[in-house]
Formats: C-alpha cells, structure tokens, sequence
C-alpha cells in the first residue's frame, strides 16, 4: 500500500464538518500525514452576489471583494472551528478555492498529490441521516476521485 503523505479533508462548514475533521487530524496524527483543509466557494454563490450587484447597483459589494471577503471568512472559519474542537494547534495547510465544488475537490486531489480524502457524506442539504442518498458532491467525487476516499457519517 503506498504511504498516506496528504490527506485532504473537504469542509463545507456543515454539522458534520467537526466530527469530519476530529476523524481526518486523529487519521493524520496515526499516519504521519500532512493534512490539507480544502473548502470551495460554490460559484452558484460568486454568480447570486453577482446579480444582487447588478441589481442594487452602487451600493452593493462588488464581486471582487465578495470572493475576496469570503475567502478571508472561510480561512477565519477553518481556524474557529478547530479551535472549538480543540485543535487549534494542527498542523495543516489550508486551500480555498472558488468553482464548482466537486471539480475543485478533483483538481487539487491531482494538483497537491493527495493520497487520500476524507469528507462527510452529507453536508447542508442532505438532512435525513437514514437517507439512501449521499450528498451530491460527495457522490461525485466517491465516484471519479482517483485516490481512495473515507467518508465520515458523523451523527
Ligand atoms: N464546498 C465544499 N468544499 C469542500 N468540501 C465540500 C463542499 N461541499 C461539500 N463538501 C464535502 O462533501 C461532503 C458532503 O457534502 P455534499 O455532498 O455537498 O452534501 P449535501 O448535498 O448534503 O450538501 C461534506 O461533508 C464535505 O466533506
Ligand atoms: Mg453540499
């Protein structure tokens, strides 16, 4: 079995992004490996600030600094959820990018040489925990990711 150097953990700041992260840092600590923290900013969002701008005009936040500002707000995120299940101090890379987020979690699996991924299997719109269904990013990737991919239930 190759060696897990990186683990990329997906957060989309849902109920199961803390118990996702508690299980990829005690994974990562176990294995040595360098943990990536990637969320993606959905381009559906960048497009719907778009039109707000358009619409309000003058007033409204330009598109520039939305993407700019919820950037910042996610990096800000990643570090207080940590903080809040007491690993403030992880070791960890952390990637924001904006797009698509199941072709972004694809291209930097590829891009930062990942050897295995970690994310929940449901995020903020897949309520029912008994559900047959996954969440639809997380479908996408389980089923085009190259690298083996852990998904966490949670609770
Ligand atoms: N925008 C995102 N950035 C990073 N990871 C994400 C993103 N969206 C979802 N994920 C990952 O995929 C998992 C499943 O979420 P998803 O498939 O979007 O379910 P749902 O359809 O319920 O929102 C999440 O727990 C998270 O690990
Ligand atoms: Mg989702």
């Amino acid at each position: 079995m190759k060696d897990i150097k990186k683990i990329l953990v997906g957060i989309d700041f849902s109920t199961q992004s803390k118990p996702t992260f508690l299980y990829a840092s005690s994974l990562a600590g176990k294995t040595g490996a360098k943990m990536i923290v990637l969320s993606v900013i959905n381009q559906r969002d960048i497009d719907a600030a778009s039109v707000y701008s358009r619409l309000v005009g003058k007033t409204a936040i330009s598109v520039e600094n939305f993407t700019k500002q919820e950037i910042e707000r996610r990096k800000t995120g990643v570090d207080r959820v940590l903080k809040e299940i007491g690993l403030a101090d992880i070791e960890r890379k952390t990637v924001i990018k904006v797009g698509h987020p199941y072709e972004e979690i694809l291209k930097a699996i590829k891009e930062l040489d990942v050897d295995l991924v970690v994310m929940g299997t449901r995020g903020e719109t897949t309520h029912d925990k008994y559900s047959i269904l996954t969440g639809s990013v997380a479908e996408r990737v389980f089923k085009h990711s190259p690298v083996p991919v852990l998904s966490f239930r949670g609770e």
